[in-house]
């Protein structure tokens, strides 16, 4: 049966012979979006992070692109960084991070603003944040590699914008 996925918006149909080929592959090669990232090929640094949601839930689920055939994402929305945040914008978290300098060369971003973002998406579904908040940060975005940083700042830059998100107005 023929695959059929949405990447940003937009729906896509794959012959399913094609449906051993990577996802990041099919990103990049097919439709020219380059900003998921290639790094270990293995699922272990999490650079290539895509955020993908499958109706009718609403929580979306982060997903390594260099380790998930095409076969995977049948059925699935997915969002990459260059659909994350409405064109000319740019998400709290993506701000955070750039304004404190969060990354260095920048490789590893886009998987950690996928994750992060999944993760601050959570929080305003459970309308409150968790009460071991550094604890829940680590379990979101630990994983990521970062091979220039000292993650520091990426951890402070989501726990702000995560406290930023329930702080009281006036
Ligand atoms: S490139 Fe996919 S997890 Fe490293
Ligand atoms: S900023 Fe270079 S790998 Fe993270």
């Amino acid at each position: 049966m023929t695959l059929r996925f949405t990447v940003n918006g937009v729906a896509h149909q794959v012959d399913p012979a094609r449906g051993d080929e990577r996802l990041i592959d099919f990103l990049h090669d097919d439709l020219d979006l380059t900003g998921t990232k290639f790094c270990c090929g293995i699922g272990v640094c999490r650079a290539c992070t895509v955020s993908t949601l499958r109706p009718p839930n609403d929580a979306a689920v982060p997903v390594v692109s260099c380790s998930t055939p095409l076969a995977m994402v049948d059925g699935l929305q997915i969002t990459t960084i260059e659909g994350v945040a409405p064109p000319g914008d740019l998400l709290p978290i993506q701000q955070a991070f750039l304004r404190t300098f969060s990354f260095q060369c920048g490789y590893c971003t886009p998987g950690f603003v996928m994750a992060a973002q999944i993760f601050l998406d959570s929080l305003a579904r459970a309308r409150a944040l968790p009460a071991d908040l550094d604890k829940a940060i680590e379990a979101a975005i630990g994983p990521h590699i970062c091979r220039c940083s000292g993650y520091a700042r990426y951890y402070a830059a989501l726990r702000d914008t995560a406290e930023a998100l329930f702080a009281k107005k006036g």
